[in-house]
């Protein structure tokens, strides 16, 4: 089973990648036994490469917790229990991350030391959460209905790239649909402010800074946005507190600033356009959603890491059901994904090589036009190479 570790985004591209390979296995399988082991080799790797190599290193303790459950039984058997397109060794850790933010007797007090003084060395700190487990399966078990969530307001900052070149091109009003939206956080593209280099100090949650990496990501005002749509199989509110609880959880502990931004991000909600979300599958809530969008807007259909964890048959008929409404010039298609885990939507070659590992690539069709590749991103909109095509006007 060959591996695709370079090309890692640094939280679930790799999973997806050797999900896609044991797909292939129990395709072919000889026998139950065989297919046993394979599954459990398959998620064993799921853990050992649930982080690349450059994150490994800003995140010790997460990378000896995805070594350390790689070898263990319990924790294969974990995760061999979830249904194939959410098995995701992030799921686990947002599962034992959430035990700890609801305040469990022993994850609480680990996880709250990390960073600080009393922090364990992180084979110790991997150590102590597998024995926790081990005590009792439960703290993750329960937890395995859920699935991934990580609401990334970073990918904003690439969406508004895309939409500001959207307004060059005669576009000022639109309606956005947000598919697999989580908590719909990226429905506020145009509520962040962008600086075109990485900042040192990342702490204003309401900024978002990233390396642009070519000149065609080009400053200029963003079209008006009319109206706000998610769609999501189970979408989330930063105002409950039990679903903000999980937005957290989905989130890297060793990372303070992108929970900082959340928590900013939920305390200041409340000003926000209030946004329309429907708990559906992507397919259907798109129809549900185009029946609700301003007539006088045009529509741009959006997703971001989402398409990755619909089944094969579903990004095949989502494509296809996308590419009929771009073709009646009914809404634009813009999506930033990760191109071997979205296979079933086709999405056009390349036009340049990815700078840089993570590769999520920016698709944009625009009402009329076809699907074409306008360049590069990193997963979480750190960097940008943004190489708009040519295609129709509005
Ligand atoms: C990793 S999150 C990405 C969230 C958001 N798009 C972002 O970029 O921050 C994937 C989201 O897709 C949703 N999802 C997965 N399969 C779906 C489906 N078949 N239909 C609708 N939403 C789905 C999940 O519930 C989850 O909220």
């Amino acid at each position: 089973m060959a591996l695709h570790s370079n090309r890692n985004s640094g939280h679930c591209s790799l999973s997806l990648a050797v999900e896609r390979e044991s797909r292939f296995l129990i395709q072919n399988e000889v026998g139950e036994m065989s297919t046993a082991v394979d599954e459990r080799l398959d998620a064993s790797r799921r853990y050992q490469y649930a982080l690349a190599s450059d994150d490994k290193t800003s995140h010790p303790c997460y990378a000896a917790l995805g070594d350390a459950c790689a070898k263990s039984e319990l924790m294969i058997d974990l995760l061999v229990s979830v249904p194939l397109q959410q098995r995701n060794a992030m799921l686990i850790f947002a599962a034992l991350h959430y035990q700890a933010l609801r305040g469990h007797a022993q994850l609480a007090p680990l996880y709250g030391s990390l960073g600080g003084a009393n922090c364990p060395s992180p084979e110790e700190f991997a150590r102590r959460v597998i024995d926790i487990v081990s005590n009792d399966p439960t703290v993750v078990s329960a937890l395995l209905t859920r699935s991934t969530q990580t609401n990334e307001p970073g990918r904003s900052a690439v969406f508004q790239a895309v939409l500001r070149e959207m307004y060059r091109r005669g576009i000022d009003e639109v309606n956005l649909i947000d598919i697999g939206t989580s908590a719909g956080l990226n429905l506020y593209v145009d509520h962040y402010d962008i600086v075109r280099t990485p900042l040192r100090d990342d702490h204003d949650a309401f900024t978002l800074s990233y390396e642009s990496l070519n000149s065609a990501d080009l400053p200029g005002p963003l079209p008006t946005i009319r109206s706000r749509i998610g769609v999501d199989l189970s979408p989330l509110d930063l105002r409950n507190d039990d679903d903000a609880m999980w937005l957290r959880a989905c989130l890297w502990p060793e990372n303070p600033s992108r929970l900082d931004r959340l928590n900013a991000i939920g305390e200041r909600l409340s000003d926000w356009p209030t946004l329309t979300l429907i708990q559906s599958d992507a397919l259907d809530g798109l129809e549900k959603a185009l029946e609700l969008v301003n007539p006088d807007a045009s529509t741009v259909v959006m997703h971001s890491w989402a398409a990755a964890y619909f089944d094969p048959e579903l990004q095949k008929n989502f494509a296809e059901r996308m590419r009929e409404l771009v073709r009646l010039k009914r809404v634009s298609w813009v999506y930033l994904e990760w191109p071997r885990g979205v296979a079933g939507l086709q999405p056009p070659a390349p036009r340049d090589v990815a700078p840089r590992p993570g590769e999520t690539q920016i698709v944009v069709a625009l009402a009329g036009g076809e699907p074409q590749s306008w360049g590069w991103c990193h997963p979480h909109g750190r960097w940008l190479s943004l190489s708009p095509a040519s295609g129709p006007k509005a």
